[in-house]
């Protein structure tokens, strides 16, 4: 038997190759044509008014705090409320611009809980940094309204949310100042590395662009002319970052996202295969999906006692789940806020994530669910 894994990206090659070709053929594999394509084409997905292709998710956690520190005249040490329940990517991104996360609890979503956020709120507060867990909105509006009451920037890690719809059909993201995707390789659209910024404000979204790009007031491909004669005079306003996405990339980005609706109805209908065997079994808790959304599930997470154990007596039936995540207090370098966040600390020590991909079959998800519930049942006597 075949090891199950927890991810497996699948790419439609043909397609992905003749994208990739136009750029070759045109001799343009970097920033501009492909990744102008892509903005646009993601911009008409999302309904987002503005999107900025970068190099990844974690450069555009980047700029969101670091321009909206700019635009804010944030001062070193003021504060970010944020999830320990994440990649730390998330919280990497608050200590680049020399500010300073200040952890808040999560609720049954695994996402961050408004109650713990409002008690966590200092005058040294400026923004918070909500995390759509799995393609989860949690109570990402209540969070949205509480940003709002109080005077607080709202970025979203979407990294997971690609296609996560509110209930009357809007993608999620217009609630933030900042939306971050991510369309890393086993993300729901993916690329290789890349991911987009899309930021509500439109001076925010110039700035992105320069930002990302060393500074630079206008980047090669706009310089360059349709006669193709090429513009050499620019100038630099301020120092800049090399995060920019590149045209290879946008190529894959393009067509990975012709099928991203196709390919999250069948996330979805994995999700309610494992619902089916798993829900009821009071060994095993499965993490709800908000019922304002239609989630892109990116996972399918489950709570269970022993984890740990659980893990290997999975690996030794052939299958390979992951954990998402471990939280961030229990590294070193994130230590300070350990003890702070109990119920992250909890779901840290409890949470598998079942595979979960395109080419798993429903007789695999049945021999997934039929193994966990047997090795909890074994390990629970
Ligand atoms: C929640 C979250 N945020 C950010 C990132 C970073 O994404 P990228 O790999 O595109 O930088 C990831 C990637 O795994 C993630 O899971």
């Amino acid at each position: 038997m075949d090891p199950i894994q927890l991810f497996l990206p699948t790419f439609r090659i043909e397609e992905t190759l003749a994208e990739i070709r136009e750029c070759l053929e045109k001799g343009w594999t970097g920033l501009g044509f492909k990744t102008v394509e892509f903005e646009e084409a993601w911009k008409a997905y999302a309904g987002l008014p503005h999107a900025h292709f970068l190099s990844s998710a974690s450069a555009g956690l980047h700029m969101a705090v670091l321009l909206l520190k700019e635009q804010g005249s944030w001062q070193n040490e003021d504060e970010i409320i944020t999830t320990p329940l994440t990649f730390v990517s998330t919280n990497h991104a608050i200590l680049y611009s020399n500010l300073k996360p200040v952890f808040a609890d999560i609720d049954e979503y695994l996402c961050l809980d408004p109650a713990s956020i409002e008690e966590r709120i200092t005058p040294r507060t400026k923004a918070v940094m909500f995390v759509g867990l799995g393609g989860n909105t949690g109570r990402l509006k209540d969070v949205a309204n509480l940003c709002e009451r109080r005077g607080l920037k709202l970025i979203l890690d979407a990294a997971h949310m690609s296609g996560t719809r509110w209930l009357d059909g809007r993608h999620v993201g217009r609630e933030a100042d900042a939306t971050i995707f991510s369309y890393q390789a086993v993300k729901n659209l993916p690329t290789a590395d890349s991911g987009m910024i899309c930021l509500r404000d439109t001076a925010l979204d110039i700035e992105a662009r320069k930002w990302s790009w060393m500074g630079i007031s206008k980047d090669t491909y706009s310089r360059t002319t349709s006669e193709g004669t090429y513009k050499w005079h620019y100038d630099v306003e301020h120092i800049g970052f090399k995060e920019n996405g590149n045209s290879i990339m946008a190529a894959m980005g393009l067509v990975a996202l012709r099928y991203l609706e196709q390919d999250n109805a069948y996330r979805r209908q994995i999700c309610a295969w494992y619902d089916m065997y798993l829900a009821g079994n009071e060994l095993i808790k499965c993490i709800p999906m908000s019922p304002d959304c239609v989630s892109s599930r990116h996972l399918y997470q489950v709570e269970v006692d022993n984890r740990d154990e659980v893990m290997v007596a999975l690996n030794q039936a052939m299958i390979y789940p992951g954990v998402h995540y471990r939280d961030n207090t229990l590294y070193r370098m994130y230590s300070e806020g350990y003890g702070t966040c109990p119920k992250s600390l909890d779901a840290s020590e409890h949470i598998i994530s079942l595979p979960l991909h395109m080419r798993l079959t429903y007789e695999q998800v049945v021999y997934i669910s039929k193994t966990l519930k047997g090795v909890v049942s074994h390990l629970s006597r």
